[in-house]
């Protein structure tokens, strides 16, 4: 019989929902007025590391940006947030990417336990706009880890609660940096997006991921 992993420990931005494209819409805003251009091709390094990280990145791609000080630094990773919860605030569960709420049902059914694991420090809030939040046992938020990813500690921070083996935990990621974060935690990386190359499971988009199939290339590995 298939082995069942303890917990799916699931990103947000990018795997519930397409946030992912609004984080990147209001990076561009903010970007545009520093007169700095980002592309869709940059932004890839921006998936899934904390605020403050990805306005590192945007800073350092202009040399005359290179002596802001950490307040307006603080006061631009600020504006980025206000462009995007300007662009969050229409979020319904109309926003849920294909499938997932059906992935969720079917984990759910089989008893596995749920839980976020995001970098996010509105997570809560979309989860809430989403109408999922009851799916989730335990919920990680940037709010709650002190590395963020690839640091694996978002991903062992929701295993510790449960108290299980990190192997025994299967992670859902859009992003680079969560795949390397969920290999460096030692847990199975499902990796949404052709790209993550260094995932265990990789699926185009949510709509070909399914539970079924998700368990099937778990026990592969487990196997072998
Ligand atoms: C991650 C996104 O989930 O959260 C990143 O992939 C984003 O793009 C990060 O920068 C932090 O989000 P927030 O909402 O705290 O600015
Ligand atoms: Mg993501």
């Amino acid at each position: 019989m298939a082995k069942h992993p303890s917990a799916f420990i699931f990103d947000l931005d990018g795997v519930i929902t397409d946030t992912a494209e609004f984080h990147y819409l209001a990076w561009k805003q903010l970007a545009d007025g520093l007169g700095v251009t980002i592309d869709r091709e940059f932004n890839e390094q921006l998936k899934g590391i904390s605020r403050m990280d990805s306005l590192e990145k945007i800073v350092a791609l202009d040399p005359a940006l290179g002596g802001l000080s950490a307040d307006e630094k603080e006061r631009l990773a600020t504006e980025k947030n206000e462009h995007y919860i300007k662009l969050i605030a229409e979020v319904t569960p109309a926003h849920i990417l294909p499938g997932m709420e059906s992935l969720l049902k079917d984990i759910q059914a089989h008893g596995i336990k749920i839980a976020l694991g995001s970098a996010s420090k509105n997570a809560k809030m979309v989860l809430e706009q989403l109408e999922l939040t009851d799916y989730f046992d335990y919920i990680v938020d940037a709010a709650q880890v002190s590395k963020g990813k690839p640091d694996p500690e978002t991903f062992t921070t929701a295993a510790d609660y449960f108290g299980f083996a990190y192997a025994d935990c299967i992670g859902v990621e859009d992003a680079e940096a969560g795949v390397e974060a969920l290999k460096r935690a030692g847990m199975f990386a499902v990796g949404v997006g052709l790209s993550l190359s260094e995932a265990d499971y990789i699926v185009a988009d949510t709509g070909t991921l399914h539970f079924d199939s998700v368990i099937t290339h778990y026990n592969e590995r487990s196997d072998s």
